[in-house]
């Protein structure tokens, strides 16, 4: 296993805990004030399609991020996990409370897949993860999803959104692993492009 795999993984366990411990109000408190700094981006207000993450487990919560996108008149389309091969598609949904169903995996699909969008045709891509750096490097679970669907889009389109402490001051990267343009917390929006890779 290289170096930068097994640092990956300890740092997937802490950030996983260290989300986890946090409680629901405080997960909806931090949720909300990143939804105002998303919706204050300019190129989240110039983006006519946006990707989301139907939140999953701890994860920042997207539901009323993707209730106003739509209510402003967005497209908005949402991953589906799909294996053989292993890859991301994009469904577009115009009702998150009816539209979705639990999947394999545990996480909020849409339940009919016909909706396919093309990444041709998204203007913005809203990243999870369970840790980022202010390089705009990031790491996820551990699958490599994001990764392949990522290098359809250019840098400027990938927005990473979490808490706050999920920002931390180096996150080892593999060959695979693509940067974010920005990252929107809580607390902040950072610029991944005015900070060196350290
Ligand atoms: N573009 C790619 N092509 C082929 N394999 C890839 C690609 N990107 C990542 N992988 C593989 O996927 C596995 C997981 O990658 P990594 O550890 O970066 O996951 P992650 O970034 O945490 O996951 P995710 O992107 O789903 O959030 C690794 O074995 C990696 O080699
Ligand atoms: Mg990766």
């Amino acid at each position: 296993m290289a170096k930068e795999t097994g640092l990956k993984e300890t740092i997937r366990r802490k950030l996983k805990s260290l989300r986890d411990s946090i409680t629901e109000k405080e997960r909806r408190l931090k949720s909300r004030l990143i939804k105002k700094n998303l919706f204050g981006l300019k190129e989240f207000k110039n983006a006519n399609t946006v990707m989301f993450f139907v939140s999953f487990g701890s994860e920042i919560e997207t539901i009323n991020m993707i209730k106003k996108a739509l209510g402003s008149k967005k497209k908005v389309v949402v991953p589906c996990v799909m294996k053989n091969p292993k890859r991301i598609i994009a469904v577009e949904i115009t009702n998150p409370d009816t539209e979705l169903d639990v999947s394999t995996y545990g996480i909020l699909e849409p339940k009919n897949r016909t909706k396919e969008v093309l990444p041709g045709k998204i203007d913005l891509v809203l990243v999870p993860g369970l840790g980022f750096d202010s390089s705009g490097m990031r790491v996820g679970y551990g699958g490599g999803y994001y990764d392949l669907w990522l290098k359809n889009f250019s840098i400027e389109k990938r927005i990473g959104a979490g808490f706050d402490f999920q920002v931390i001051s180096k996150i080892p990267a593999e060959e695979n692993d693509l940067r974010l343009g920005k990252i929107v917390t809580d607390k902040r929006v950072i610029d991944c492009s005015t900070t060196e890779r350290r």
